[in-house]
């Protein structure tokens, strides 16, 4: 089952909002044939994995046992339904870590595999597996993005000094940032953020995608030749629109701000499973406030700015917490209460 995880992260950054799943064909204690869910839309672990049987070894295909972190589907969705192709392939046992969460669902693909008198067994490595998904758990139990607030700050706890654009992690962090990024469905900044650092927002110091973004701009205040609203990126913006912006931009047309909690709604229903919120502090705080995130990931460096903007304090009923150096850096992460957090000595979000 580690190995299905290990798999399953492979699809980190392109399956999202689907569940990132690993799946092990193995025979009389050798593994003939292994897959993943590769990108979204595409086919899933179980039949990537039945694909890459050799030739040779087909015939051994039904004296197998199949593990895989997920259920398999029972539902005609992009793809045809898991479950029927476990079943055609007729291996001996099944071993999964976890159930589809979706209540309408849950339960089926397994029963139509018992059904067909497969061996099935259910729950191994739970905890680690609703880990590893826990943006996928909380996208289909919460019908709301995962939301990751992340920031840098220095040694004394400042973001930045006011109105100016200033650099606080190294570049290893920087690095682990951008891979963050990439793994992200959407980034979000704040107008005073978009204005005064002018970011990218994009993956440029790592590989993978880089993420659609969005700006809160609720009173149209940035200027249109900043990065987020003049290149060909696509950003979503909340606040009214402004005449001679792109067409590609979408604006919410509302001159006022929108509510976090609108905008997490807003972003879901575009398909939005991951969120990454990068502040500023305005912004962050809105998130906090409103029990609207499920991790914080901060950057500090061993720097002291004596002075600028406040990075926001660690609220409470915080679940596990977890830090590591990286170069000069220091990385702190902790987690919201939730059902899909264990406890902290199983945390690792590398
Ligand atoms: N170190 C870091 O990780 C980091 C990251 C980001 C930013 N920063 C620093 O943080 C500073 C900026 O932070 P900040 O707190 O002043 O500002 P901010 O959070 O970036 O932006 C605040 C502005 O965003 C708009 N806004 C906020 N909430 C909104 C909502 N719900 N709907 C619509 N619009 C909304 C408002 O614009 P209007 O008032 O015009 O309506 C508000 O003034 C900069 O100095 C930047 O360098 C540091």
């Amino acid at each position: 089952m580690k190995r299905c995880f290990e798999l399953a992260r492979r699809g980190a950054g392109a399956v999202s909002p689907n569940p990132m799943v690993g799946a092990v064909l193995v025979h009389e204690n050798r593994i003939i044939a292994e897959g993943w869910h590769e990108g979204w839309g595409g086919p899933h672990a179980e039949v990537n994995c039945f694909r890459a049987v050799a030739h040779s070894d087909e015939k051994l295909v039904a004296g197998s046992v199949l593990y895989c972190n997920l259920e398999p589907c029972s539902h005609h969705g992009k793809t045809p339904p898991c479950a029927d192709l476990v079943v055609k392939k007729g291996v001996k046992r099944l071993v999964i870590a976890n159930m589809d969460p979706n209540p309408l669902v849950s339960g089926r693909g397994t029963e139509l595999i018992r059904q067909a008198g497969i061996q099935v067994e259910t729950g191994i490595l739970e905890h680690e597996g609703r880990f590893l998904n826990r943006a996928f758990f909380t996208n289909i139990m919460e019908q709301r993005p995962y939301i990751i607030l992340k920031w840098a700050q220095s040694a004394d706890g400042f973001m930045g000094k006011k109105g100016q654009r200033t650099a606080v992690s190294g570049p290893a962090a920087l690095r682990l940032a951008h891979r963050w990024r990439s793994e992200a469905d959407a980034i979000l900044v704040g107008a005073a953020t978009a204005t005064t650092d002018n970011p990218s927002l994009d993956t440029r110091f790592y590989f993978g995608k880089s993420p659609i973004r969005v700006l809160l701009d609720g009173s149209g205040s940035v200027p249109a030749h900043i990065s987020l609203l003049s290149d060909e990126r696509e950003t979503i913006v909340f606040g009214p629109y402004q005449p001679g912006l792109p067409a590609s931009k979408r604006f919410t047309g509302t001159n006022a701000h929108t509510h976090v909690r609108e905008v997490a709604d807003v972003l879901f229903r575009e398909n939005i499973g991951i969120l990454y919120v990068e502040g500023g502090p305005q912004v962050l705080e809105q998130f906090v406030r409103e029990g609207l995130w499920d991790e914080i990931r901060i950057l500090e460096s061993r720097q002291t700015l004596g002075g600028g903007v406040k990075a926001p304090s660690i609220p409470e009923g915080t679940a596990g917490y977890t830090s590591f150096e990286i170069s000069a850096d220091l990385v702190k992460i902790c987690f919201r209460q939730s059902a899909y957090i264990p406890d902290n000595s199983n945390i690792s979000v590398l």
